[in-house]
């Protein structure tokens, strides 16, 4: 029986994988797919959505609604740097030999609900037996605590990307960009007493995509639209992080639910700085084998992970697509 989800997400590049990989894995029903302020604005984010979708061509596709278009009080920020002007590493510009867009703007709308109120229908049309799957900044999940904090306490799980521990993040010294964009929607989430699981940078950063891989099936297909939109961050990835290749955080955490045997974890009590100029959206928790700090765990947290048999996974669920 196919675990069903709610999939939240800020549609850039490793999200659109993400999307490819859930919606490829007979393990996983995406019951929606919901966008969020993050990596690029949440109208790009969902146009992005819609626009994978298309490149999918699945036998159902799920209803995709939009949602918080800024973090519960921070400003917004972004990372175009990283996923490019539209989020999808330039695709929108994208023509074929004939002049036509590759990967025009869907003609698949979005839902007329917005996504909390989709998400937190989903969750009491199914008893709670679903999971949230968050791969942006927290905020669509937020919202659906305020709103309804017995609802997200009801659902199976909160499955997170986000979050560094003991080493640098990747958009300040101290935190990973889905918690650093919205630290207080991170705050209430890891509050809300349901069963959450947590895919931070010290996990997501053992996994490196490669260009040669990309490449291998880049000619059709789906593989093909996987080299169109991952070209903008592997350049950036080469000057910034791994010369080899790009880091597929989101990715990742969907495979979780494919394939659970390929992680290690570790249960903490994960704490999230709201505040500071330098600490905004710093994880704590002591990840020692010695706990000092003790308090009750409220996160399972991924610390390691077979990167081979991932990539192996990801090349035959998305790339030979
Ligand atoms: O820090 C990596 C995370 O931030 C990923 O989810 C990426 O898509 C961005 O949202
Ligand atoms: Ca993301």
């Amino acid at each position: 029986m196919a675990r069903p989800i709610v999939l939240d997400t800020d549609t850039g590049v490793d999200d659109a994988l993400a999307i490819c990989l859930a919606m490829r894995s007979h393990e996983i029903d995406v019951a929606c797919i919901t966008a969020v302020s993050g990596n690029i604005d949440v109208d790009y984010a969902t146009a992005n959505i819609l626009r994978t979708l298309d490149a999918i061509e699945p036998n159902r596709r799920p209803p995709v609604a939009r949602g918080a278009g800024r973090p519960l009080v921070r400003e917004p920020v972004c990372a175009d740097e990283v996923h490019g002007g539209d989020g999808l590493g330039g695709a929108h510009a994208l023509t074929d030999d004939d002049g036509r867009p590759t990967y025009p703007p869907s003609d698949v709308p979005p839902a007329q609900d917005a996504a909390q109120d989709v998400i937190l229908r989903e969750i009491r049309e199914r008893d709670g037996d679903i999971t949230l799957v968050a791969v942006g900044p927290l905020t669509n999940i937020a919202r659906c605590v305020q709103a309804d904090p017995a609802a997200i306490g009801s659902v199976r799980e909160i499955v997170v990307m986000g979050g560094v521990f003991d080493r640098p993040g990747n958009v300040s010294i101290c935190a990973e960009f889905n918690i650093y964009a919205d630290p207080h929607a991170a705050a209430i989430v890891f509050d809300c007493g349901a069963p959450i699981t947590l895919f931070p940078l010290n996990v997501t950063e053992q996994v490196t995509l490669t260009r040669d891989a990309v490449n291998r099936h880049g000619n059709d297909g789906l593989g093909r639209f996987v080299r169109d939109i991952t070209g903008h961050t592997m350049e950036f990835a080469a000057q910034y992080e791994d010369a080899q290749g790009m880091y597929v955080h989101d990715a990742l955490t969907i495979a979780y639910l494919v394939d659970e045997g390929l992680f290690g974890f570790r249960d903490a009590c994960v704490t999230i700085e709201t505040s500071g100029d330098i600490s905004a959206g710093l994880t704590a928790a002591d990840l020692r084998d010695r706990p000092r700090f003790k308090d009750t765990p409220n996160a399972r947290i991924a610390l390691s992970v077979d990167a081979p048999r991932f990539l192996a996974l990801f090349e035959d669920r998305v790339l030979r697509g």
